[in-house]
């Protein structure tokens, strides 16, 4: 079923949007008469380039959040920008981990973690939770919050305490859903509320209000 077309004005080609086994694909080729003829070049949407991929996820700003558990009963912590608010009754919030990496291990042994949301004080810590390969112990920046089940990093802008909700394997990630039990927000001056961006493979902060 050919739900829409659209003629490329670089390449003497049409594209057209159509539905095959329930799932939407873009092709090329040419269009006669409402059917596609597909051409040479057939291009189904699973065969995006990885490069065009990336560099359109490199423009899409985003917050920069530590998620912390435990390993080897010592504080652990990773950096993801992969954090969104799911719903608020109940409240859920969503990861996307690399399932080999330790932290989607241990959070699924021990179904607890936390996202403590990070400033932009905190770069230099969330350059350590992004180093590839490293220990990535975070005792040195944790506050000491008995009452909290995740490690909660100092500093950061605020700290959401989780168990998980369920972990739904995704290609070589698992996006991992958790039911937030605690928020915690740690009081500090107006400029230290600064949150902490990663844009175009760079940390920044927020710039001025539109
Ligand atoms: C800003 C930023 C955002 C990231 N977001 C994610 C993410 O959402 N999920 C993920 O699995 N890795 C993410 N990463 C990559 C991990 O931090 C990185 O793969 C990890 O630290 C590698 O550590 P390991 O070798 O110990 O597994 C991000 C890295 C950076 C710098």
């Amino acid at each position: 079923l050919v739900l829409s077309t659209f003629q490329s004005s670089s390449r003497n080609v049409d594209y057209a949007a159509v539905e095959l086994d329930g799932s939407v694909h873009v092709v090329s080729g040419h269009v006669v008469s409402g059917h596609v003829e597909v051409g040479d070049g057939l291009e189904f949407g699973s065969d995006v380039d990885d490069e065009a991929f990336k560099a359109a996820m490199r423009v899409l700003a985003a917050g920069v959040v530590m998620v912390t558990t435990w390993f080897e009963g010592r504080p652990w912590g990773l950096t993801i920008s992969s954090c969104c608010s799911v719903t608020v009754e109940p409240p859920q919030i969503l990861i996307s981990l690399r399932s080999s990496s330790v932290s989607c291990r241990e959070i699924n042994r021990g179904r607890r973690f936390g996202v403590s949301i990070l400033g932009a004080r905190q770069k230099p810590l969330a350059e350590l939770g992004a180093a590839v390969g490293v220990a990535k112990f975070i005792d040195d920046y944790c506050n000491d919050q008995e009452a909290l089940r995740s490690p909660m990093i100092e500093g950061a802008l605020y700290h959401l305490d989780c168990s998980v909700a369920s972990t739904h394997s995704v290609g070589d990630h698992s996006v991992i859903i958790g039911r937030v039990l605690n928020v915690v927000f740690a009081p500090r001056g107006a400029t230290d509320r600064d949150p902490l961006l990663y844009f175009d493979r760079s940390f920044w902060t927020v710039g001025r209000q539109l």
